[in-house]
């Protein structure tokens, strides 16, 4: 097999089952890629720092920048802006194709991002970036890409249907759960960005700006999280037939809804009333599921892991898979771009609806 040189940036919880698991299944992998998948290195930036999993410590460096340069593909797991958002860039720069799972850079700068990767001809793959371990990313790009999507109702933040669904079965606390959710290594490293919806709405950006075909900026998602939630609103709800989710809604809105004059989108995170007769109230857990609805397909359920290390790195390593698999296939696609350059459709009022 042609030797492809896979370079990984960071190892924490996604990182170092990333890298145990392409150590443990590359030649496997490579019978599936059709190319030798070697891990030439894993860029941290504290060399000692203790990990979930033992890696060989051969490969690990501080270099990123040194280690992005001699790469095929370079996996991005460090999470955060910067320098995640300089190291994706370089590697881009350098005719690398990415793999990342960084819900926040690409919520904030993926448009940049794109147009870079479809100057120099890479690609860009992120299907861990939402809803964990559940393939939604390629149905939205790929399988729907005839069809016309209509609404995302989506539970795509596994700590706080954590928390909510042990209010909800078992009358726990709140703030007793979060800690819980926090040591089962669910939770973001700052838990706001859980349970006030930062982490839900770079999502519900990222799967309504494929679901729409545009770019829909973090800004102009409507975001509200649980914290003002308590036992007494939960027993009410579950008394009238309903279970309280924090939900990504991504609409369409047709022109008379708005007054206006083309469609337009709305994009909003909030705790919803579900009934309970709806599938979205029985996904229990850090469980994530995102119902999609499309115009000719119907109702479509995505369901599975949407967080944990070992369950989001099996979509980081698919992505692996495909990228390896275009570089053998010469670069098919290139310059095809990671995500129509369409006008941005504009975002309408946001419209809560409890
Ligand atoms: N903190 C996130 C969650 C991790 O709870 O869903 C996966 O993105």
């Amino acid at each position: 097999y042609r030797r492809l040189r896979v370079a990984l940036l960071g190892a924490g919880a996604v990182g170092s089952q990333v890298a145990a698991l392409l150590l443990k299944h590359g030649d496997e992998l490579a019978d599936r890629a059709g190319a030798s998948l070697e891990l030439v290195g894993i860029a941290v930036r504290d060399l000692d720092a203790p990990r979930d999993v033992d890696l060989p410590r051969e490969l690990f460096t501080t270099d990123a920048e040194e280690l992005i340069l001699g790469a095929d593909i370079v996996i991005e797991l460090m999470g955060g802006i910067e320098p995640a958002r300089t190291y994706l860039m370089q590697a881009i720069n350098s005719g690398a194709d990415v793999v990342t799972a960084n819900k926040a850079l690409l919520a904030t700068y993926g448009s940049e991002i794109f147009e870079a990767a479809d100057q120099v001809g890479a690609q860009v793959y992120y299907e861990a970036a939402a809803a964990g371990a559940i393939p939604i990313i390629r149905p939205l790009r790929d399988s729907l890409a005839g069809d016309r999507v209509q609404r995302i109702m989506g539970i795509v933040n596994g700590t706080t249907n954590y928390i909510l669904d042990r209010m909800d079965t078992e009358g726990a606390d709140l703030v007793d759960v979060l800690s819980e959710a926090q040591a089962l290594g669910y939770a973001e490293a700052d838990p706001s960005a859980d349970v006030d919806g930062y982490d839900a709405a770079q999502k519900a950006a990222i799967l309504a700006s494929l679901a729409f075909h545009t770019t829909v900026p973090l800004s102009a998602v409507h975001r509200e999280g649980i914290m003002g939630l308590d036992k007494a609103m939960i027993d009410a709800a579950r008394h009238a037939g309903y279970a309280i989710k924090l939900l990504a809604v991504c609409e369409r809105l047709a022109p008379e809804d708005e007054g206006e004059e083309g469609e337009s989108i709305s994009v909003r995170v909030y705790p919803a009333l579900v009934p309970r007769s709806h599938p979205l109230a029985s996904v229990h857990g850090a469980n994530n599921a995102v119902f999609v609805q499309a115009e000719a397909a119907g109702s479509l359920m995505f369901y599975g892991a949407g967080a944990g290390g070992v369950q989001t790195a099996s979509a980081v390593l698919g992505d692996v898979v495909s990228a390896a698999r275009r570089h053998i296939a010469g670069g098919v696609g290139v310059g095809e771009s990671t995500r129509a350059n369409l006008p941005v459709v504009p975002i309408g009022r946001v419209t809560t609806r409890y």
